[in-house]
């Protein structure tokens, strides 16, 4: 229910210009590794460009084509070799190892039901060569926010952006969490004066809850070893924003 948003690559760079800490994290966690990298749910690349341009081979697979043809564009533009192949996390076959593998910034939380994350999970050990890592990210669930969900459509500030074809962009979102499945349901609105209501996407969220994560990761053969609660490596808390996961 998410492909709508993602084929919209060049506007997702714009709202989500990427950077920052997580790229940072990913950097260093694919040097210290050494060896092959792969991400899944790799988007536009805004990890594995840069995990690429450090010498890294490097596989990225998305289920998007639009988000894989930007990623293409922008690591041909940087001089950056990366193979980047269209498929679907549930369930893929790459024929080869790799000695570092993970899934950022929520990609994980598009596979809602639990034999796909169970599925995703076994696919991920048949790719993990020996001593390999596998490490992703979600956020923490918190119930208040989740709560706050209630369909309402709310301007988000903090997401506005300049796109240089049609100038000032304002983002509205409209979430509703639906809390049998544990998936928050949310329409994205993109405007600008001249041109409402340009785009119009749903995108669907799933959460995974702290006592859940390590129960789920083990349906697929993989061990959480270790988990940080932010991008500085604190060890996760209650209050924690992120659930980062080291799995062996
Ligand atoms: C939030 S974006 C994250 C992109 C990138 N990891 C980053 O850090 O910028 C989520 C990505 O997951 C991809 N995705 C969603 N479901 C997928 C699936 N079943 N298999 C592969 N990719 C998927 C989407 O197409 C999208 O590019």
């Amino acid at each position: 229910m998410s492909e709508a948003f993602y084929s919209q690559a060049r506007l997702y760079d714009l709202m989500f210009p990427g950077g920052g800490p997580a790229v940072d994290f990913y950097r260093a966690e694919a040097l210290r590794q050494g060896g092959s990298v792969l991400e899944l749910g790799c988007g536009t690349g805004h990890k594995l460009i840069p995990i690429a341009s450090d010498g890294r081979s490097c596989v990225g697979l998305d289920f998007s084509a639009e988000m894989l043809a930007e990623a293409q564009r922008k690591a041909e533009e940087r001089g950056v070799t990366v193979e980047w192949v269209q498929g679907d996390m549930r369930a893929f076959d790459l024929g080869r190892t790799f000695d570092f593998v993970f899934i950022a910034a929520n990609s994980l939380l598009h596979l809602h039901e639990t034999e796909d994350l169970a599925s995703c999970f076994r696919s991920i050990r048949r790719h993990l060569a020996p001593g390999a890592r596998f490490v992703l990210d979600v956020f923490n669930p918190s119930v208040c926010l989740l709560a706050d969900a209630d369909g309402v459509r709310r301007t988000r500030e903090s997401l506005s952006f300049v796109d240089p074809d049609r100038g000032n962009v304002s983002v509205d979102v409209a979430e509703i969490y639906d809390a049998s499945a544990q998936v928050t349901r949310g329409t994205w609105y993109l405007s600008t004066d001249a041109e409402p209501d340009f785009v119009v996407a749903s995108i669907e969220i799933r959460s995974i809850f702290p006592q859940e994560l390590p129960l789920l990761v083990s349906l697929g053969g993989l061990r959480l070893v270790e988990r940080f609660g932010d991008w500085t490596r604190r060890p996760f808390a209650r209050d924690s924003p992120l659930q980062l996961c080291v799995c062996e």
